[in-house]
């Protein structure tokens, strides 16, 4: 039996073709979306000749929000699953010295992805059946002084996706909010990373598939982070604005 069709919006994201690989070693067809689609002719080749699943490029930017209704009219088919793996993290100094790079940050992280998963939430909610995965942060369960505009745009995700969990739970539609803790991708490159806090691209790949097919709301990818983010979170704001983390 032919499996459904799995879309991954920023496909060119080590942590999006990673989703990419998991769901086409399950069997599913696979649409790769991202700005300069034709750039991922080889992993769409790598992705079929590995798995034996069909693989399809489309060009989509997702700041362009005024597109993206013919972005889902021009996909083969609708399909079963949406990830969100679109991002960008800036630097907090050129986020402070410069508004409209902050903007952008903003935009990336929240408006242009928000944007997208409205368009397929409708689509579903119609069908009836389907499922959204957003990929937010951690980032954004607490502002901080190191990453606060990143980690505003993921806040501002983090509740547009817990909003629209809600609104489509008796639709049939489920919602999955993915906060990672550090990944080792092109985003985090050069930073010096813990290594026990940071899963590699492929461990948050399997995390997904997993928490789609046990419908889980909210997933952390290595569990040690919601106790972390649960301390964090509860840091008496007088104690917080005087400490560096
Ligand atoms: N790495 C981490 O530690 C970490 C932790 C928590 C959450 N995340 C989130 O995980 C997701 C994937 O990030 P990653 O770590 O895999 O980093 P990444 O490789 O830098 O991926 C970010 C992707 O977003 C795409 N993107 C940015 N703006 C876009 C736009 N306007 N339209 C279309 N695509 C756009 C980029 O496309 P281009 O290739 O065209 O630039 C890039 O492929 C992001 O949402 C990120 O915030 C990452």
């Amino acid at each position: 039996m032919t499996k459904d069709a799995i879309l991954i919006i920023g496909a060119r994201s080590d942590i999006g073709k990673a989703v990419a690989h998991r769901f086409a070693a399950l069997g599913h067809p696979i649409q790769l979306a991202a700005r300069n689609a034709e750039s991922l002719e080889a992993d769409k080749t790598d992705i079929e000749v590995r798995y034996g699943v069909g693989v399809t490029l489309h060009e989509f930017d997702a700041l362009e929000v005024e597109k993206h209704e013919a972005f889902a009219d021009g996909l083969p088919v609708l399909p079963a699953v949406v990830v969100s793996a679109v991002g960008m993290m800036g630097t907090q100094e050129e986020n402070e010295r410069n508004p409209a790079t902050a903007v952008r940050v903003l935009r990336s992280n929240f408006e242009g992805p928000a944007s997208i998963l409205a368009v397929f939430a409708n689509r579903f909610a119609e069908r009836g059946r389907g499922t959204l995965v957003g990929i937010s942060s951690v980032a954004g369960e607490r502002g901080r002084a190191t990453n606060y505009v990143y980690g505003a745009a993921k806040a501002g995700f983090t509740a547009y996706l817990s909003g629209l969990r809600n609104r489509l739970a008796t639709q049939g539609v489920h919602v999955v909010t993915v906060l990672p803790g550090f990944v080792a991708t092109q985003m985090t490159e050069g930073m010096d990373l813990p290594a026990k806090l940071t899963a590699e691209p492929e461990e948050v790949g399997v995390a997904i598939a997993r928490a789609v097919e046990r419908k889980k709301n909210v997933v952390y990818v290595r569990p040690i982070w919601r106790l972390i983010m649960l301390i964090i979170r509860n840091i008496p704001e007088a104690v917080f604005k005087r400490m560096k983390i």
